[in-house]
């Protein structure tokens, strides 16, 4: 028996059953489902047909597996018209014949063909382009798209489209160019629109935000306050490309900025108020090409000069202990969080501190009481030898 079990023949017999029966169960399940997608107009009245064959008889149809239908019309030769098709009409649509039988179904997805798209682009070097855009009218409907760049009077090129986020990446754009054109087409099963947008790279160059900002005290200086930071790292290191940046700082509380200019990745604020936490940022524009942009400021930064009394109590102040680490004040980095962590470290320490004092406080003094009594039973037994012994044999029990 094992030996007919194995033999090739046999095998083969299961291998083409089990095939033929696997392919026989997904072909059941195929003309169960709706294999079928039909696109049509919101707002619009859309015609589902029973099948692709003229059918006489007449015909049931569902929605969803339901009797229920939006509102429609069923035409002599069993055709269905939803009238003003909104989003509730679509769904899975099936007809049968008067003896039961399905004959067709299909699936309804409605939505409009795309329109112009609202366009905008990034720039934060001399070697990249991101452009990103917007549906003007929401479609509701998956698109794709296709898009292309180019300089005047140069070729176009493409720019290279993410779909799900919704936007394309030019490398190396020709930045000689005055002005540049974008194009890019959005086509859905409804349709398809170009939607053209013409800009000038130089007038979209915008770094990104300086990074690492750092605030520093200088010991034995009062005013004194070290800024310094790197710049972006979207920003081709060297000198082919300088930036100039723009520093402004404050006491915390102040309504008033005093500024710095500088082309050097660090300034030395010589007039801080002393004994004050500074709010401090950070922003970087092309020192060349006067119409780029600035960046973005940085987040705040913190510090405060070196004063001659030692350093706050950080329970007692949590948030100068919190700004003395020159922590950018911004949700991502949920400085605050860390504060309350630190607290509740810190709040933690004092409490084992204090339990530890507290316990050597008792064994010392338990020591103590007990080498005071050894001693006076030590006094007393030499001087009252005889007389004593009992007695504070006594008193130590
Ligand atoms: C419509 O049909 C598809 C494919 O058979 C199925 O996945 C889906 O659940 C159906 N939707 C409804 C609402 O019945
Ligand atoms: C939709 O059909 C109804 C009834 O046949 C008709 O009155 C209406 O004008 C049609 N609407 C459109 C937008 O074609
Ligand atoms: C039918 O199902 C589709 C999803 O397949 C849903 O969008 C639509 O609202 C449903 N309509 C009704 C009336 O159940
Ligand atoms: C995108 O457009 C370009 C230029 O019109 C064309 O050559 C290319 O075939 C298009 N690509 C797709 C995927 O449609
Ligand atoms: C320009 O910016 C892009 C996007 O941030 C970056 O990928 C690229 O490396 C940058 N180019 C240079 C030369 O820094």
């Amino acid at each position: 028996m094992p030996g007919l079990l194995s033999s090739p023949v046999c095998l083969t017999v299961i291998w083409f059953l089990s095939w033929s029966l696997r392919s026989c169960s997904s072909a059941q399940i195929w003309t169960d489902e709706v294999s079928d997608v039909q696109y049509g107009r919101l707002e619009s009245n859309v015609t589902l047909a029973c099948g692709k064959s003229q059918i006489r008889t007449p015909v049931v149809w569902y929605h969803n597996r339901s009797a229920v239908l939006p509102r429609h019309q069923v035409t002599s030769d069993g055709r269905l018209v939803l009238l003003h098709a909104d989003q509730s009409a679509q769904g899975n649509y099936s007809c049968y014949n008067d003896s039961g039988l399905l004959l067709h179904s299909v699936k309804l997805r409605l939505g409009h063909p795309p329109g112009l798209l609202s366009i905008s682009c990034q720039v934060p070097n001399h070697s990249f382009v991101r452009c990103s855009w917007e549906e003007h009218v929401k479609t509701f409907l998956p698109a794709k798209y296709n898009a292309s760049f180019k300089g005047t009077g140069l070729e176009w090129r493409p720019c290279i489209v993410n779909v799900a986020i919704k936007h394309c990446d030019v490398e190396l754009p020709a930045f000689w160019q005055t002005f540049h054109t974008l194009r890019i087409t959005q086509t859905n099963d409804l349709g398809s629109e170009t939607t053209y947008a013409r800009f000038k790279l130089h007038e979209l160059l915008k770094p990104n935000p300086p990074e690492s900002v750092s605030v520093k005290e200088q010991d034995g200086f009062p005013k004194k306050l070290v800024i310094s930071w790197n710049i972006p790292s979207s920003w081709p290191v060297g000198d082919a490309f300088p930036l100039m940046f723009h520093v402004r700082y404050r006491p915390h509380g102040s309504m008033y900025w005093s500024e710095i200019y500088s082309s050097d990745s660090e300034v030395v604020v010589l007039d801080a108020l002393a004994g004050h936490v500074h709010q401090v940022q950070v922003r970087a524009r092309d020192d060349v090409n006067s119409e780029s942009q600035w960046s973005e400021w940085t987040p705040m930064f913190f510090g405060r000069p070196w004063a001659a009394y030692t350093t706050p109590d950080p329970v007692e102040d949590p948030d100068d202990f919190y700004t003395f680490n020159t922590t950018p004040e911004t949700p991502t980095e949920n400085p605050r969080d860390s504060t309350s962590d630190d607290e509740g470290n810190v709040g933690l320490m004092i409490l084992l501190v204090s339990f530890s004092v507290v316990i050597l406080t008792t064994v010392l003094s338990l020591i103590f009481i007990v080498w005071l009594r050894q001693r006076r039973r030590d006094h007393a037994t030499i001087q009252e030898r005889a007389s004593g012994q009992d007695e504070v044999h006594a008193n130590l029990m």
